[in-house]
């Protein structure tokens, strides 16, 4: 097991210590990263004390410590999970071959870019959340926000580890742009869109971190199959943390339908304007954001069809997520088959090399996890004795990337024409209207146990605690 080192400027399990040039730019980027959180970090709630949980190891039963900290006192730490000795390569044209401890040459821009682009999502995500702390529906969920907000932030330290451990002068520099892009910043935006979409409410925090956090553990899970043995040990790890990501993300959407079910039950109405009336959010409304958040997290995968992935999967570089579970690790010869437009208004099948694939067969793979918690959804709204059922667009609605970028369809999948789509696009999507409705929702509430009234209270509390601890003290 490797030796965890709390005490260090950088707490670490990676020997910093003994590796003083290393060190020494860490703790050069320590406090451009501190600042980067003071100026773009929560706003206004960095002198509160936060009831957080800190990673402190790797050790599956006890790697988190709990306790009240101020955010930029949190020990952003440098985890990776522990070395397997005589680890093999699992997939692709090197199989079976020793994995790397270093960047084979030939790869090194592949990685580099990789890993920038991977970290560059984790300090957007945190920019995106910046002014939701003056709008938290309880403590409870205040502080999980700024869980989520403080492990983001361990995670960009994760990719900046791996920068400057393993590419020298050029990963310093990506490691300093890492602070200098910003989410929605119309010169230097982040690198992936759907990290530059404004997040100016709970409903869309929740799909986000329901939706595209899971985004994150799919690809965490790709590059945890990569032959760079340090980067699949770094994203094995952070998979631990972002599991409590889509925890918050599915318990949240979860709590505000309870709370629309319970209100169109007590005034037996599934009238949207009169559920409104009541400060809840009717279920159509969540639908649409719904689409919205999970279209845009399917583009993050990329195109159907891409020679860059095949290039990935071929040389070791990213596997599939859980790369054991699919029979043949090599996919020399076999295909598959995804659906394009057909260039006339409708759809067609296409043949490619499952290589040339593997994008869409990780997007499939994304598409049942997200099943699960949608089912979940409809088994409240099932009890409640409610006719409505949720469901997930399909993967060519509203696409920006990929063989269906700037086509329309309905939800369905069914090609529409842009006139059709216009005229309808108010059911399928949240209009200027519901985002104000949402957002008049918006209204702190701040005493220990109390929840806003679109939502309802969470099951249990954080950490064996009560939900009406004082999970930030303000
Ligand atoms: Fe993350
Ligand atoms: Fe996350």
């Amino acid at each position: 097991m490797s030796t965890i080192d709390l005490q260090a400027l950088i707490p670490n399990n990676v020997g910093l210590n003994d590796n003083r040039q290393l060190q020494r730019a860490l703790e050069h980027w320590q406090p451009a990263f501190l600042k980067w959180w003071e100026e773009m970090g929560p706003s206004d709630f960095n002198a509160r004390d936060v009831y957080l949980r800190t990673a402190v190891g790797v050790d599956a039963g006890g790697w988190a410590q709990y306790g009240y900290t101020p955010m930029p006192d949190y020990r952003w730490g440098i985890f990776l999970a522990d070395r397997q000795e005589g680890r093999k390569i699992g997939f692709g044209d090197f199989m079976g071959q020793d994995a790397w401890q270093d960047v084979p040459g030939e790869f090194r821009s592949t990685f580099r870019r990789l890993i920038v682009t991977q970290g560059d999502t984790e300090p957007a995500s945190v920019e995106q959340q910046r002014l939701l702390g003056h709008t938290a529906p309880s403590l409870y969920d205040l502080r999980n926000l700024f869980q989520v907000n403080v492990e983001e932030g361990r995670h960009l330290w994760a990719m900046v580890y791996l920068l400057h451990a393993y590419f020298g002068r050029d990963g310093r520099e990506e490691a300093e742009e890492l602070l200098e892009r910003h989410s929605g910043d119309p010169d230097k935006p982040r690198i992936l869109g759907t990290f530059n979409e404004p997040m100016d409410n709970w409903l869309s925090f929740f799909m986000f971190t329901y939706f595209t956090d899971r985004d994150g553990k799919f690809q965490l899970k790709s590059l945890a199959e990569s032959a760079f043995d340090p980067l699949s040990r770094t994203c094995q790890f952070m998979l631990t943390e972002e599991a409590h990501h889509m925890f918050v993300g599915e318990t949240g959407v979860g709590r505000v339908i309870r709370r629309t079910l319970e209100v169109m039950k007590e005034l037996d109405t599934d009238d949207w304007k009169k559920v409104r009336e009541a400060g809840a959010i009717d279920l159509p409304t969540i639908q649409k954001f719904m689409n919205f958040w999970f279209s845009s997290s399917l583009d993050l995968f990329g195109s159907e069809a891409s020679s860059n992935a095949a290039n990935y999967f071929s040389n070791g570089i990213k596997g599939r997520p859980d790369e054991t579970k699919f029979a043949d690790h090599v996919e020399t010869d076999t295909s598959m088959t995804i659906q394009v437009p057909d260039g006339k208004g409708g759809v067609k099948d296409e043949t490619i090399s499952v290589r040339n694939g593997i994008n869409e067969v990780t997007r499939l793979e994304y598409v049942k996890d997200c099943n699960v918690g949608v089912t979940r959804w409809n088994m409240a709204v099932k009890r409640s004795g409610i006719p409505f059922e949720f469901k997930l667009p399909s993967i060519r609605f509203r696409r920006n990337v990929g063989a269906w970028a700037g086509l329309h369809t309905d939800p369905q999948g069914n090609p529409v024409t842009a006139a059709e789509f216009e005229a309808k696009k108010g059911e399928w999507l949240f209009s200027e209207d519901d985002l104000r409705f949402v957002k008049s929702l918006m209204q702190p509430v701040t005493q220990p146990g109390k929840m806003a009234a679109w939502i309802a209270p969470p099951d249990r509390g954080i950490n064996a605690q009560p939900v009406e601890y004082e999970y930030v003290k303000l």
